[in-house]
């Protein structure tokens, strides 16, 4: 095994790990999935999704305003109606708080919701009886919508793997396309960066020559 793959793996092995204890916390810890905890939102409605102890009761408060929220499944959601402007929320839910600052109409870090999520259809996605932890095949979910990306002849690893939520906040993001993080993060987070010194020298992001799914020549070249 090349050190570059080597170092490669460890690192999925270090993200699968952090997913599978995101997965562990979910039945008690109380965590807000989407918007971002610190973002610009367009609309003043904020549809806030977390995960929390079943059956617990929640409470935002924010500038004078208060909202509450009854936890009836691990996943919910609650929509909250906020002013134009900067406010600072607060969720408490079974003694545990988390703190969110939201810019209704600002224009910086601006969130924006998958639309299968700001249309409310949770169920196009999750299965009503199923936690999300019991989420099987994101990929083929992600498919019943998307093209599949499998048909290419070069699938990038993580995409081969159906790992779309790897690279994709499933609910939404501040990034482009949904992205967990910036382009240019997304990919040095499991590569070093081109491993080959004959590698073209270039500043500009990845993704300007390779496609990050998969494509009919090798090393994923557009
Ligand atoms: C486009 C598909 C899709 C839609 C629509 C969707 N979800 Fe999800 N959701 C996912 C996927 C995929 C995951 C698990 C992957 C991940 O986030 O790591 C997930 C995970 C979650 C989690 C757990 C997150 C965590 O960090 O453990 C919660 C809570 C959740 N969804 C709530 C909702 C609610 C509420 C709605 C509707 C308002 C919704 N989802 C709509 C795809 C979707
Ligand atoms: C029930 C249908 C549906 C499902 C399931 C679904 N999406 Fe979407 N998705 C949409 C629609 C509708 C749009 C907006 C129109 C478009 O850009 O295709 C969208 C947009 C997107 C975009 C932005 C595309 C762009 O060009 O800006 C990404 C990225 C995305 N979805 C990823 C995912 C991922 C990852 C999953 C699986 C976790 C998923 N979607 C599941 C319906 C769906
Ligand atoms: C979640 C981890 C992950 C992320 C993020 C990621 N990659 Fe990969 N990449 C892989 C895996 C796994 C392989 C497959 C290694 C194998 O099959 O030998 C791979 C393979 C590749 C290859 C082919 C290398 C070869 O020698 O065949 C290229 C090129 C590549 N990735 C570019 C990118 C670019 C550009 C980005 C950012 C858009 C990116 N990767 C983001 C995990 C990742
Ligand atoms: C100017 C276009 C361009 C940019 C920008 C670019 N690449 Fe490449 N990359 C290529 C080409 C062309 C090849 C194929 C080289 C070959 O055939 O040996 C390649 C090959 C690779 C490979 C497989 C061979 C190797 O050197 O390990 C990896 C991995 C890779 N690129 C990752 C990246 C990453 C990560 C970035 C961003 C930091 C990036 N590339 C930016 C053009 C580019």
């Amino acid at each position: 095994m090349s050190k570059g793959l080597r170092i490669m793996t460890k690192k999925i092995f270090f993200f699968c790990t952090l997913l599978i204890a995101a997965v562990l916390v979910e039945a008690n810890a109380f965590e807000l999935v989407a918007p971002a905890v610190n973002c610009s939102l367009n609309d003043g409605s904020v549809m806030v999704i977390g995960i929390g102890a079943k059956g617990s009761e929640g409470v935002a408060e924010w500038d004078g305003g208060k909202a509450e929220f009854k936890i009836s499944n691990s996943r919910f959601n609650t929509t909250i109606k906020l002013a134009p402007g900067k406010h600072k929320v607060k969720f408490t839910v079974g003694g545990e708080t988390v703190d969110a600052e939201w810019n209704i109409g600002g224009k910086e870090n601006l969130f924006t919701y998958h639309e299968e999520v700001a249309s409310n259809s949770c169920t196009s996605c999750h299965d009503p009886k199923n936690p999300p932890s019991e989420m099987e095949d994101v990929s083929s979910i992600c498919y019943e919508c998307h093209d599949s990306f499998l048909s290419r002849e070069h699938v990038h690893g993580p995409v081969r793997m159906g790992m779309c939520a790897a690279g994709h906040s499933p609910h939404g993001s501040v990034n482009e396309k949904f992205l967990r993080v910036p382009p240019l993060q997304l990919c040095t987070f499991c590569h070093e960066g081109p491993v080959k010194s004959d590698h073209p020298k270039s500043s500009d992001p990845c993704i300007s020559c390779h496609n990050p799914h998969g494509s009919a020549k090798k090393f994923h070249i557009k």
